[in-house]
């Protein structure tokens, strides 16, 4: 029989460790708002600011090292895994990105389970679970034919010299000739996410001239536009060395007994490819904790950024079904219905993390919409965590507006089944 998930306490003991958290110095300060739901329905939420999670904590497992747009920091989701769940529990993020929540669980003994309607994500999550180790991706990357005798693509001349492009189309029909013969595995798996994470960037740590780094990829125009402002031409890399090198440096904490631990966990995990509203795979009721941050209205184009990624994996992005809703009345419908599907999934007494950001320069209350959503779909709204943290230069470029005085908040509403 399941174990009882005894979060209805949990989370009163939580309200009151938030409420008297003083870990960074710092007091938090308690407030409440009083919602008008529907004319007859007014709701009090209490809010709770400070900071809770920084960057002067420990650092986080290398492993989290990859780039995504607008993923958030591991100390988030860790945060209420250590507090609101056991190990061998179930933590689920229906808008997964990069895995940071679902690795995250992994690496603190949780079952890990993702879902996300780009494909990429399970290609950048998946091989991170399952870790191989440094020699045998040296050993791989010497096994690969280096030399690509078909056409290159011409138009990625712009970011890549002739050379290293051939590398790159080496290793595209390497990965691809090795899925044809059903023969792909763990390694394999590891040198595409490695790859995909190269692709781009700022500097000679990634396969091109300067760019945007793979996350953000610039179109071919643009980057023409970049290498004449800046009078450059795509030098020579060495593909195997920088994949080898950011191997080493993503392992640098998973010893052998680590990964074993990580591959227990991943055979137990269930990662999805689906709209966070519909994921039949995850049943009824299983679910402890759903750590999630849904994409904030359209801030941020998830199938243009990943354009080049999209290409050495061979997906069409134009044809990620990636939705973007402008308008807020959209989005609440959207959450509803993403909401009403946790609830399915969720255990009694189950929460959900969901974390939110100020956009169009805080005209727009994202809160109150999640709020109005959480109680349609019949959950209860618990509180708000207002997340107080020095600027970061990723939440500047993902349109998360900064507050006064250089500081920037994340607001993570809490609900309950
Ligand atoms: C804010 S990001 C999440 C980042 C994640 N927390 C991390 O740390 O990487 C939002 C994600 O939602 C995905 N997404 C957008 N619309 C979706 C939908 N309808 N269903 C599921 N995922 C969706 C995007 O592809 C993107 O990866």
């Amino acid at each position: 029989m399941a174990r009882p998930f005894a979060s209805a306490h949990r989370l009163d003991v939580f309200e009151q460790e938030i409420a008297q958290f003083d870990a960074f110095q710092s007091v938090t300060q308690s407030t409440e708002r009083i919602y008008q739901i529907t004319p007859t329905h007014k709701q009090r939420v209490p809010y709770y600011t400070n900071e809770f999670w920084t960057s002067r904590q420990r650092q986080a497992n290398p492993l989290h090292e990859i780039s995504y747009r607008a993923c958030f920091k591991p100390q988030l989701p860790g945060f209420f895994i250590d507090r609101l769940t056991l190990a061998g529990d179930v933590v689920l993020d229906p808008f997964m990105g990069r895995g940071t929540t679902p690795l995250e669980a992994a690496l603190r003994d949780r079952i890990p389970y993702g879902s996300d309607v780009n494909p990429l994500s399970r290609y950048l999550l998946w091989p991170r679970l399952r870790p191989p180790q440094f020699d045998q991706v040296r050993h791989r990357l010497d096994s690969i034919l280096w030399r690509h005798h078909g056409a290159i693509p011409e138009e990625l001349l712009v970011f890549y010299h002739p050379e290293t492009l051939r590398h790159i189309c080496a290793l595209k029909t390497y990965l691809e000739g090795r899925d044809q013969e059903g023969k792909l595995d763990e390694v394999d798996d590891w040198i595409r996410m490695v790859a995909l994470n190269r692709l781009t960037g700022h500097s000679s740590g990634f396969f091109s001239v300067y760019s945007m780094p793979p996350n953000q990829a610039v179109s071919v125009a643009s980057q023409r536009r970049i290498n004449a402002r800046r009078q450059q031409v795509p030098p020579a890399r060495d593909v195997p060395g920088i994949l080898l090198r950011k191997t080493k440096s993503l392992l640098r904490q998973s010893g052998i007994e680590g990964s074993a631990r990580l591959k227990k966990l991943a055979a137990q995990a269930r990662l999805m490819v689906a709209r966070a509203d519909y994921i039949p795979e995850v049943q009824d009721e299983s679910v402890s904790l759903v750590v999630t941050s849904p994409p904030f209205l359209d801030v941020v184009d998830y199938a243009a950024d990943n354009w080049l990624r999209c290409w050495f994996l061979g997906i069409q992005s134009e044809q990620l079904a990636i939705t973007r809703p402008h308008r807020l009345e959209a989005w609440r419908q959207q959450m509803t219905s993403v909401l009403s599907e946790l609830r399915r999934v969720m255990k009694a007494g189950g929460v959900v993390a969901m974390e939110v950001g100020e956009v169009r320069k805080g005209r727009v209350d994202l809160e109150e919409t999640v709020i109005a959503s959480a109680i349609e779909s019949g959950l209860h709204v618990r509180m708000v965590m207002v997340q107080q943290q020095s600027f970061t230069k990723t939440a500047r470029c993902w349109g998360v507006t900064n507050n006064r005085g250089g500081t920037n908040s994340q607001r993570i509403v809490l609900l309950s089944k």
